[in-house]
């Protein structure tokens, strides 16, 4: 592998080409079909492209910086198998989700075996980074998990704040992007400082991912989005739109969400009442302004890195990002 100029497709296709090889070692597995079928409904493949770009920030993009970034997402889509689940959805990238094709017990196996697959993945790092790698990843892992329950708890309680929801999705979503980040400065043996860089890069880029996708739940491209819309609403999720609707909208429009928030079950004209009222009240431009400022913040997290291809690689990512509409 080299630094020398390999592009985003590029690196791409030998992600593919690492998630294909992983599945050799579950050759037997009753749940290899399942697995395969995850890899093959796509995806923006985000979190190893961070990984990536991140090693050649520091260093160089070596095949085992390729093996942890497969590794990032194929843990990434666990967490995806395992939310559905929690979440009721039907669909994830315009497909059918894993527990409505094959029921909810084999979509929770699928996820644990991926999960150890991811740990396959990375085990095929050379001794001097697996041990750093390994810390990493599983703080990740153990974040994300506890971002997921956060999240479930608030949807069934009342009272949080905005405090609260940042605090959930740095969790659930920052974690993940940190660890993409932070994986790939030690596997490209970046020193501790750039490491560190790398992770407050991560952490906030995926705050802002996650205020961005709590916004497409309403605002998407219906047709790229690949996921049921207002699903949040459905599932009166504390979203950063409804937390952001408590603080700043006027009574009678935050009646308006309160009450499909308080129904047993939310119709299709809920959903579009409470989008009205968010509209109305520049929820979704704060939604934007909040984007972009905590894309902001990660990208000053960048800003002690030396000049690189890999720097302005992780820039245009996390711009790219912002501007995303699925
Ligand atoms: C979805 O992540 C889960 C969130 C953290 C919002 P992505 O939007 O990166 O999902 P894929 O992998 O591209 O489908
Ligand atoms: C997902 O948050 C975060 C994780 C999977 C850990 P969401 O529930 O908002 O993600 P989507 O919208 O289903 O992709
Ligand atoms: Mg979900
Ligand atoms: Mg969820
Ligand atoms: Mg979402």
């Amino acid at each position: 592998m080299s630094e020398s100029g390999t592009t985003s497709e590029q690196y791409l296709r030998l992600i593919e080409g690492e998630l294909e090889e992983s599945l050799l070692l579950i050759a037997g597995s009753p749940l290899k079909e399942g697995i395969k079928y995850v890899f093959s409904m796509g995806g923006k493949r985000v979190r190893p492209l961070v990984t990536v770009f991140a090693a050649e920030s520091v260093g160089k993009v070596s095949g085992d910086v390729l093996h942890a970034a497969a590794a990032i997402e194929i843990l990434h889509n666990f967490t995806l198998v395992h939310d559905d689940i929690m979440d009721n959805a039907d669909t994830r990238r315009g497909k059918v989700t894993v527990h409505v094709r094959s029921g909810v017990n084999t979509a929770i196996l699928v996820g644990d075996q991926m999960m150890a697959l991811a740990y396959d993945c990375l085990e095929k790092c050379s001794g001097d980074h697996l041990r750093e790698g390994l810390r990493v990843f599983n703080e990740g892992v153990k974040q994300v998990c506890d971002g997921q329950a956060l999240d479930e708890s608030l949807s069934k309680t009342n009272g949080s704040g905005m405090s609260d929801y940042i605090d959930m999705i740095s969790k659930k979503t920052g974690a993940l992007l940190k660890a993409a980040a932070e994986l790939g400065g030690v596997v490209g043996g970046g020193s501790r400082t750039e490491v560190e860089s790398l992770g407050t890069f991560g952490l906030n880029l995926g705050i802002a991912f996650q205020i961005l996708d709590d916004l497409l739940d309403l605002e998407g491209d219906a047709d790229r989005f690949g996921k049921p819309k207002g699903l949040d609403i459905i599932e009166k999720k504390k979203s950063f739109l409804f937390l952001k609707a408590q603080e700043s909208l006027d009574r009678s429009r935050v009646a308006v969400v309160n009450a499909a928030y308080s129904k047993a079950t939310v119709a299709e004209q809920d959903v579009e009442a409470v989008r009205n009222a968010y509209r109305e009240g520049g929820i979704f431009d704060a939604a934007r302004e909040e984007v972009s400022r905590y894309t902001e913040t990660a990208l000053s997290g960048l800003a002690s890195l030396r000049e690189s291809r890999g720097k302005d690689a992780l820039t245009n990512l996390a711009n790219s990002l912002v501007q995303r509409k699925f």
